[in-house]
């Protein structure tokens, strides 16, 4: 008898146990298909993810990079009067610092066009390049 009382409690506790997994789960259920099509993220407000979305287009190139995708073109070889890298041209278009390098690059000087045709580049992208072409000055 007291077997047969344990097998009945056993029974009935696992369907009290099945049938709360079952509410669970179809609470879950529902709460997932009433569940707002968006959300609003404040700028600024990094607790839902906002600043992370807004803030990160895509990683920063490094000066290496951009100058041997964007800038080589012209500056490797020195072709139109560019400084070319590697030479003491460098050297002498630093000693304008390196923020009027910049502005130069930005904006384009003579046969140096706009951003050196690297749309795409940001200003600080564009600074490393220089920066990483400066460095090369012998
Ligand atoms: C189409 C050829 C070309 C490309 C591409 C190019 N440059 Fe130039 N760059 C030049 C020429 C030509 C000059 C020399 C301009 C002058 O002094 O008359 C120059 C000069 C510069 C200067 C010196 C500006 C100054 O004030 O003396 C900087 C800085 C510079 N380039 C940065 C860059 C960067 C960064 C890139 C790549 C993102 C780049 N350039 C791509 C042709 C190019």
């Amino acid at each position: 008898m007291k077997k047969i009382t344990s097998a009945l409690v056993a029974l009935g506790l696992g369907i009290a146990l099945s049938a709360s997994v079952q509410a669970t789960s179809n609470d879950e259920a529902v709460a997932e298909r009433i569940k707002a099509v968006g959300s609003v993220c404040i700028e600024g407000d990094d607790s839902c993810g906002g600043a992370a979305a807004v803030a990160a287009p895509a990683a920063a190139r490094t000066g290496e990079k951009v100058y041997a995708t964007k800038c080589a073109a012209c500056h490797a070889t020195g072709a139109a009067g560019a400084p070319k890298f590697g030479t003491s041209e460098w050297a002498d278009r630093g000693a304008k610092g390196i923020d009027s390098l910049l502005a130069s690059a930005i904006n384009g000087l003579n046969a140096m066009p706009p951003r050196g045709l690297c749309t795409d580049c940001s200003d600080d992208e564009l600074k490393d390049a220089i920066q990483h072409m400066m460095d090369s000055a012998q």
